[in-house]
């Protein structure tokens, strides 16, 4: 089974589709800090546009990263500013991350089933475990 592919063409659809009007990312930004009152709270003085842009733009980099095994100093600057030395994004919030954006290529990709989830679930675990880890080494 060839999951870095059934990942890329989910992708591909799942940017293609709008649903009322928003893109993938839109929805799945409100969905996920609708989706917990402690990601709420990190967001309240945040520019959610903007927020999601940066989000657009890491998460290709969390995709090669599964791909080579590669952190480059971006992906590195990313983690840190999430650890425990700055904006303290605990690990049990990853999973509700995943969880949520999971929720939102169900929604979104016509061809949705398990393997599709599964490649997703693969494709992003190296980056998460990497951001996970980052919180309490972050010197
Ligand atoms: C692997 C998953 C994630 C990726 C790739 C990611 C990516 C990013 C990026 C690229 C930025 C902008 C960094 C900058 O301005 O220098 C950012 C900011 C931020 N992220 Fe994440 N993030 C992830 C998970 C999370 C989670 C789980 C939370 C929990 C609530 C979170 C909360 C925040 C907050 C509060 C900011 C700062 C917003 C602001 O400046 O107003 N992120 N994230």
């Amino acid at each position: 089974m060839d999951f870095e592919r059934i990942f890329d063409e989910s992708y591909e659809r799942v940017l293609k589709i709008h649903h009322d009007n928003q893109s993938f990312f839109e929805t799945f930004y409100k969905a996920f800090v609708a989706a917990d009152e402690r990601v709420a709270a990190h967001f309240t003085n945040s520019d959610m546009e903007k927020q999601q842009r940066m989000l657009e733009k890491s998460f290709y980099r969390l995709v090669v990263f599964y791909a080579t095994n590669y952190a480059d100093d971006y992906l590195e600057q990313v983690a840190m500013r999430h650890s425990k030395v700055a904006l303290n994004v605990i690990p049990e919030l990853y999973d509700i991350w995943l969880d949520v954006l999971i929720e939102t290529v169900a929604e979104y990709d016509p061809h949705y089933n398990d393997n599709v989830e599964l490649a997703w679930r693969l494709v992003l675990s190296t980056g998460i475990t990497y951001m996970k880890f980052k919180h309490d080494h972050c010197q």
